[in-house]
């Protein structure tokens, strides 16, 4: 069984909510910093809210639907507040309010009103009386670009600052804020530290040259273009008239002092000398400049860029975590990571963000553990506190989610090496299994498709494929006796392929500076990373979770741009 998660604080407040209802249930409901009540805390009580009948309440949010009813002497909203998946049953008398401007689709509404008990028959178990009309934030059907009927999710992301308004990008946004909040439960339970790590960095983690730049220089070269065709660099004639000025100002000196001029008429003129030595300086510096970036032997100069050197935005916060594992033992970082690879791909994304927990004195062993009781204790999760977003993805695009969850959740993961893993690749091919990648054999990099024939058709449940060759992994990991393969891991799910890559750390100094050196890197970079080796090295180990794969994974839903709230992707960055 997967470990027991704790229960949201919201969800707990719902529960507490019924032991209140009969002294001040309206007050015990209002969301905290704000002079509203939730909807979820009419709506998702276990009775619907009928209990609530009769309470005045405050409610706020976007009309799904509106319509007029009964000759206009009515208006119906559907009002949803994103706090739950579910809408509150709105009802304004034409008496109360101008009831053309409420039901458009988007408009926004804040009203006062009487809960009430529906007509028998229908669907919800408690609906408001609108008494006040407080706040409305119009919108002009004919121009709001999220019609009434779906929008397929692709067709949305030309419209990414108003998706979280739809029910489906809603949803995704509650369960990714849920994971979230499960990962640190986790790993705060667990005994790991939250360190921060950089964005902005000098090594390449993985040594694979996908990283993006971080330089001030093209911005500077364009100020610089800019500035000299307005106002142009000084010629040879201005430099010699300025360097005359400064010979005759020193003659002037001279003859002063021979002269021995008074003080102050000495002191006037090594003034007037050494402004003139000023502008020379000024004039010659000016002429140096040439537009384009600096240069030194041919090669661009970052010695004048912002950080004296190359950087570049994080591909993994790894190593930075790796020092504080060696010094704090039990770490993790969580946060943006970015990849500059052109994969048009819906498994990747230009930024994502990722959980990497790092582990001293643990092994290989010990790290697909964790890795196996994070991803479980995640399903749960969702499980527990999730439900109701949950049946709605189920409903909505992938019937089998909730299964899913469920079967990871209590089912042990299956572990196979690198080399068990071709083997089984190898004798699915004899037996018909197509694949369009290059043949499988020992030494390849598994494809997408071969570790989804893995956990989807094979085992049909989450595989840890271990000890890859180690031509094809980061120069990191733990080269194994054989010296051929290395300590490392792929967490592979059905859905999605690979979630999780990880290692157990190569902690020999000696080993770990070759492996740089065979890969090609330069090794400066990594001096200070070869400093935990040099310096009380430890046996150590960690992952990194695809935190938007996780949410592949969990919600059913086929594109990875689709659960980051602004997705970054080739030829996309807006908003
Ligand atoms: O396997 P990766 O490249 O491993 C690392 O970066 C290690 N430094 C992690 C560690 O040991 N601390 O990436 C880890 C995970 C992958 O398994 C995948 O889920 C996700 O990050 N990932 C991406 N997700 C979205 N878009 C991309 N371009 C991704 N690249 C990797
Ligand atoms: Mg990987």
């Amino acid at each position: 069984m997967a470990e027991d998660s704790t229960a949201l604080p919201t969800q707990l407040a719902a529960a507490t909510l019924i032991d209140v209802a009969s002294s001040s249930p309206v007050e015990s409901l209002k969301a905290e910093f704000s002079d509203r009540v939730p909807i979820r805390s009419i709506i998702s009580r276990p009775d619907g809210g009928a209990g609530l009948a009769g309470q005045r309440v405050r409610v706020g949010g976007w009309v799904k639907t509106g319509r007029k009813a009964d000759k206009d002497a009515f208006a119906f909203l559907e009002l949803n507040d994103g706090s739950c998946p579910g809408n509150l049953q709105v009802i304004v008398d034409a008496a109360v309010a101008d009831l053309s401007p409420l039901v458009p689709t988007g408009t926004c509404v804040a009203v006062d009103g009487v809960l009430k008990l529906p007509p028998a028959g229908t669907r919800q178990k408690v609906e408001l009386r609108v008494e006040k009309v407080i706040h409305l934030g119009q919108v002009d059907p004919a121009k709001y670009p999220l019609p009434k009927t779906r929008l397929t999710l692709e067709r949305l992301r030309e419209h990414v600052h108003l998706r979280s308004r739809t029910n489906t990008i809603a949803a995704v946004a509650r369960i990714r804020n849920a994971l979230a909040y499960a990962t640190h439960t986790f790993f705060q339970k667990h005994g790991f530290l939250y360190v921060h790590t950089p964005i902005i960095t000098t090594s390449d983690c993985e040594g694979a040259g996908e990283m993006f730049q971080v330089t001030t220089l093209i911005s500077e070269a364009d100020r610089l273009e800019k500035d000299l065709i307005n106002n142009p660099p000084p010629s040879a004639a201005d430099i010699e008239a300025a360097q005359l000025v400064v010979k005759e100002k020193g003659d002037i000196v001279a003859q002063l002092k021979s002269a021995k001029a008074e003080k102050n008429e000495i002191s006037a003129s090594v003034s007037e000398l050494k402004i003139a030595k000023e502008n020379l300086a000024r004039l010659e510096e000016r002429s140096k400049l040439k537009p384009g970036l600096p240069k030194k032997d041919g090669k661009i100069d970052y010695t004048h860029d912002f950080f004296a050197r190359q950087a570049f935005l994080t591909v993994s916060g790894q190593l930075q975590v790796e020092s504080y594992a060696c010094a704090l033992s039990s770490v993790y970082t969580f946060g943006p990571t970015f990849r500059a690879e052109n994969s048009h791909t819906s498994r990747h994304l230009a930024e994502f963000w990722m959980v990497e927990p790092e582990i001293a004195f643990a092994e290989l062993k010990d790290d697909m553990n964790c890795a196996e009781a994070y991803v479980r204790f995640l399903c749960q999760w969702l499980l527990d506190n999730c439900l109701d977003d949950m049946e709605f993805m189920a409903d909505k695009f992938d019937k089998t989610c909730i299964e899913r969850l469920r079967m990871v959740s209590s089912t042990p993961f299956e572990r196979i090496s690198y080399t068990e893993a071709v083997e089984l690749l190898e004798e699915a091919v004899k037996n018909g299994q197509k694949f369009e990648n290059k043949s499988v054999k020992w030494g390849i990099d598994l494809a997408s498709e071969h570790e989804r024939y893995l956990t989807e058709v094979k085992f049909q449940k989450p595989v840890i494929v271990y000890n890859y060759p180690k031509d094809i992994k980061a120069f990191y990991m733990k080269v194994n006796d054989d010296c051929k393969t290395v300590a490392a891991m792929d967490v592979l799910v059905p859905k999605v392929g690979e979630l999780i890559g990880g290692s157990q750390r190569e902690e020999r100094y000696e080993v770990i500076q070759q492996r740089i050196q065979e890969m090609g890197l330069p090794l400066e970079p990594y001096e200070w990373y070869l400093d935990l080796r040099r310096y009380g090295t430890v046996k150590h180990s960690g992952f990194g979770l695809g935190f938007e794969r996780m949410l592949l994974f969990a919600t059913g839903i086929d594109n990875i741009r689709d659960v980051i709230p602004f997705p970054r992707y080739p030829g996309r960055a807006d908003l």
